[in-house]
């Protein structure tokens, strides 16, 4: 199936709506269309072809339909697709440990915080490094603060004892949990949902629009509003590609980009915010709030992971971070 669509894609022709574009950009992701990723990338499909007249398509296949978190890269790396939006945690794996920073739990208390540091050097040096593999960097963009979840409220140190927890492919996430005494369980993001529901893992962690569009609330009775990580991505595409484009549509792509980024970033809070209101309606699961000294306790609890990760994240990388996000 990957192959036939891989194939039919890649000469233009046989894919029903492509028949007539010059160009035809492969997006592939791993969440659902109605996150703020999804959104983001859909109205970036729009711009793109409404501007090209059609003569450049971007054909999305959300919901690790193509690829997943364990081949994506790899794929994109290929040429077997021309962009992803992986979030910023799957790049230590690949190459680029310094993308875990941002997995530093309470590293950041608001959006704004994160700004300073992926619209600045500092993300502008991030994307660059990108190059290293094959990949050009067109920008960054959140999701948003993440939860935490499990059959159990999860408030204080104690309560993650034993738990087995998915993690993203960070090694930083992974440390975090090991600093409240859990056991990491690295799983793709597609299989997260049936390996709660199989009891494989007892817990995870993801912003409320993510639990909510895998239906992670059928299979979690509790979710605690930590807010204690960040979750955000970066726009990647295949270098040959990329060079392969002429500079009007580039600019075009470019332009498209920067805009469904900016709007990708105006939604998601809202979009949080709507799972978490349908989650309540929905009844399934408790929603459990943490109290100022709840939240101060996770926080000395996962201090560790700090300084076991500064080596992997890079300790300049670090400071620079840390510096840039003094008050
Ligand atoms: C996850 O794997 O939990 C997330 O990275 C999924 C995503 O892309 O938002």
């Amino acid at each position: 199936m990957w192959l036939l669509l891989s194939l039919c894609c890649a000469a233009g022709s046989a894919w029903p709506g492509v028949a007539h574009a010059e160009r035809v950009i492969r997006f592939s992701h791993v969440v659902a269309r109605d996150t703020p990723k999804g959104l983001a990338v859909e109205r970036f499909k729009e711009l793109v072809e409404r501007r090209s007249a059609g003569r450049i398509r971007v054909a999305v296949y959300p919901a690790a339909q193509l690829y997943g978190d364990l081949d994506e890269m790899e794929a994109l790396r290929l040429g077997a697709v021309e962009m992803l939006a992986p979030s910023l945690s799957k790049f230590g794996r690949v190459g680029f440990p310094e993308f875990e920073l941002f997995d530093l739990p309470f590293l950041f208390t608001q959006l704004q915080d994160v700004r300073r540091i992926t619209h600045g050097p500092i993300g502008q040096r991030l994307l660059d490094s990108l190059a290293r593999q094959g990949m050009v960097g067109l920008g960054f963009f959140d999701n948003g603060f993440k939860q935490m979840s499990a059959n159990r409220p999860l408030l204080e140190p104690g309560d993650f004892a034993g738990l087995r927890m998915r993690v993203q492919s960070s090694r930083v996430i992974a440390a975090q949990f090991r600093a409240l005494n859990a056991r990491p369980v690295v799983l793709a993001f597609s299989e997260t949902r049936r390996a709660l529901a199989a009891h494989v893992v007892d817990g995870t962690e993801n912003p409320v629009s993510n639990f909510w569009t895998q239906r992670m609330h059928e299979v979690q009775s509790d979710l605690s509003m930590t807010n204690h990580g960040y979750l955000g991505y970066a726009v990647v595409a295949n270098q040959r590609f990329w060079g392969s484009l002429a500079p009007a549509e580039r600019e075009l792509i470019e332009r498209a980009m920067r805009e469904a980024l900016a709007y990708g970033n105006a939604i998601a809070d809202a979009e949080n915010e709507r799972a978490l209101q349908a989650l309540r309606a929905a009844g399934t699961t408790r929603i459990h709030e943490l109290s100022t000294q709840q939240r101060a306790q996770l926080r000395a609890a996962v201090q560790p992971a700090y300084d076991q990760m500064a080596a992997r994240i890079g300790t300049r990388w670090l400071q620079d971070v840390l510096k840039a996000l003094e008050p």
